[in-house]
């Protein structure tokens, strides 16, 4: 199993989700003779090797099932450990583009924290380009590293236990990109203009505040940085479904002058409202900017 490839069939020692629902899902490691237990009953880990991902496997008494669905970044965002805050799928889908994250691009985070945007990092630029992640905290670094092993992503990330803010990167016009998520990003933007490409590359930096956010950009513009936006991401979820409704069919004008008396049909119309459902708030800042070559 690897968040980088899909495997189609269930394994000992891979990483599954287990879900009941949306609101209903965490993460197991599969392992030969262990048992979950899930409200209304237990999971044989037996049971389920071997079976297709996506499977609905009933709890040994019958009487409730799950879903186990292959991982994937946007899974794992949901049902990781929070060792910190982490980026969710709406800022770091936006963050993928921004910094125009493909296949072979080559990419700096710092910091790694919980690595809830590592794995979306990884995956972009997956299988020959290159993730190179910075935590100055050697627990959460060391529990990131081991992390990373597990789910396959050993050949494409690199995580250092290192204070950017004092000692930068390492790299030297080496990278595309540069995402900080840091509380003084400020401090490393002279090292994330080191680290970026001589021709140039993207920086995106995100920040809860608007003060970081100010001191950031004039940090940026006073480094030579470009195209400088700073957005939020806020989602706003639309239910959109169909209604019946009984319309009178009065026909055409010729139908009026002869008071042809109106019949009723039903039409299926469509509405579309914002959904009542909680809809995440502000997470934070995103700020992008670009060098478009070094001074
Ligand atoms: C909010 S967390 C990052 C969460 C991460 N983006 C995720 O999705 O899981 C910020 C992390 O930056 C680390 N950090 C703060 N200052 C740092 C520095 N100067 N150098 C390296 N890491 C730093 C903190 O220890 C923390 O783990």
């Amino acid at each position: 199993m690897s968040f980088l490839g899909y495997t189609e069939k269930i394994s000992a020692g891979d990483l599954v989700i287990v879900c009941r629902g949306y609101e209903r899902m965490f993460a197991v490691k599969i392992e030969s003779g262990a048992v979950t237990q899930v409200k209304g009953g237990a999971v044989h880990h037996d049971g389920l090797i071997g079976k297709t991902f996506g499977s609905k496997v009933y709890t040994s008494n019958g009487n409730n099932w799950v879903i186990v669905f292959h991982p994937t970044p946007e899974l794992w965002t949901l049902t990781l450990p929070h060792r910190t805050q982490i980026i969710y799928t709406p800022d770091a889908s936006m963050i993928s583009l921004q910094l125009d994250l493909r296949p072979g691009s080559k990419v700096i985070e710092s910091g790694t924290g919980s690595g809830g945007l590592s794995h979306s990092l990884a995956r972009s630029v997956a299988p020959n380009g290159h993730l190179y992640t910075y935590e100055f905290h050697d627990q959460r670094a060391a529990l990131a590293r081991e992390e990373f092993r597990g789910h396959g992503l050993s050949e494409v990330v690199t995580l250092e236990c290192r204070d950017v803010c004092t000692r930068g990167f390492g790299l030297t016009d080496t990278v595309d990109a540069v995402f900080l998520d840091l509380p003084n990003p400020w401090l490393a933007v002279q090292h994330a203009k080191e680290a970026i490409k001589v021709t140039g590359g993207r920086l995106c930096s995100f920040s809860p505040c608007i003060e970081q956010v100010q001191r950031t950009v004039k940090e940026l513009l006073s480094s030579g940085f470009t195209d400088i936006d700073t957005v939020e991401c806020l989602l706003r979820p639309f239910d959109v479904h169909p209604h019946s409704l009984s319309v009178p069919n009065i026909g055409g004008a010729e139908s009026v002058s002869r008071l042809v008396r109106p019949t009723l049909s039903t039409q299926s119309l469509y509405t579309a409202q914002p959904t009542t459902k909680k809809i995440p708030g502000h997470t934070g800042f995103l700020t992008f900017a670009t060098l478009p070559h070094k001074q």
